[in-house]
């Protein structure tokens, strides 16, 4: 069962999160944890499922929001992800085919059908630097008392606790490196690796590759629409809208509008990283990232 477990500075700044199995979740993650991830691992995937799996802050919103549109072959805007972490197996199993979930877990803690070959998974990756930047920009934004009372964090500790890896979700390199594993032995074809900085250069093209990974409509018109929709000014546009929050984000915010459209670009991060903070992360990554085979661009 998860214990839940709280990491500190040295300077008094902490994050209480719940702990299982040797690695760190979001408190809202579902019951004592163990108990979802053995009804995840056993669920019944059907073969127009997809997973749309990322570590936070990678472009998950983006990438879910084009699979959905090609799934549905309707150009309508999904509002908040049914993610696999944050929602109940009897839910999950009761929704419509086709089904599209987000989770940020590891190809590890999958379905064991999804990883055998059956439904599909569309993965995307993002910059560990604006990943950083991202992640701790939002966590600013959560007003919900209980989240202040679990996080009580700044700019400085949160880079402590993501370099080390006593964060939700764990390191981000500990996470790029499940993935080369899989890359290395995972015998099916039924993943699709994305990168967010090819996206942003070329949003029409992973449109369309995501749409012949899926097998689905291919039609240039439809394509076309779907790319207009899934620009970061027309998503951010739409989540200016009010929206019925799910459970996840009850957990986590009191505002009615999705909080996750910030600049959606590359570099960022050289507006708030010290040179310090960038040279410190330039080492680590260089000593974490020597064989893997995944590249990122950074401006
Ligand atoms: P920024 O905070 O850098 O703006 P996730 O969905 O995994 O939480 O990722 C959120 C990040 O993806 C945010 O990054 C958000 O702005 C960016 N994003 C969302 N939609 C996007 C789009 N259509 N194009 C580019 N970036 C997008």
């Amino acid at each position: 069962m998860a214990e839940l477990v709280e990491v500190r500075d040295d300077k008094g700044h902490f994050m209480k999160m719940k702990k299982y199995d040797g690695r760190y979740y979001v408190n809202h993650f579902i019951g004592n944890v163990k108990d979802h991830l053995a009804a995840i691992e056993a669920m019944n995937v059907r073969d127009d499922d997809t997973f749309v799996v990322s570590y936070p802050k990678s472009g998950t919103h983006w990438t879910y929001t084009i699979v959905n549109m090609l799934r549905k072959e309707e150009t309508t805007y999904p509002g908040s992800l049914t993610f696999l972490d944050y929602t109940d197996m009897e839910t999950l199993d009761n929704l419509p085919s086709p089904r599209v979930f987000a989770t940020h877990m590891t190809f590890d803690l999958l379905p064991k059908q999804v990883k055998e070959g059956k439904g599909k998974i569309v993965t995307v990756f993002r910059n560990p630097k604006d990943v950083f930047t991202s992640l701790e920009l939002f966590a600013r934004k959560m007003d919900h008392e209980e989240m202040k009372k679990n996080y009580n964090t700044t700019w400085e500790s949160f880079f402590e606790f993501f370099m080390d890896g006593r964060i939700f979700y764990g390191s981000w390199f500990d996470h790029i490196q499940s993935w080369d594993k899989v890359r290395r032995e995972h015998k099916g074809n039924n993943i699709q690796y994305l990168i967010y900085e090819d996206m942003k250069q070329d949003l029409r093209s992973y449109v369309q590759k995501l749409a012949l990974f899926l097998g689905v409509s291919s039609e240039t018109e439809f394509l076309e629409a779907v790319t207009d929709k899934c620009t970061f000014r027309n998503m951010a546009d739409e989540a200016t809208k009010e929206f019925t929050p799910s459970e996840q984000w009850k957990a986590v915010m009191k505002d009615k509008r999705l909080p996750i459209y910030r600049k959606g670009e590359i570099g960022d991060w050289k507006n708030h990283f010290t040179v310090a903070q960038s040279d410190y992360f330039d080492e680590v990554y260089t000593e974490k990232m020597k064989n893997s085979s995944f590249t990122f661009r950074f401006v």
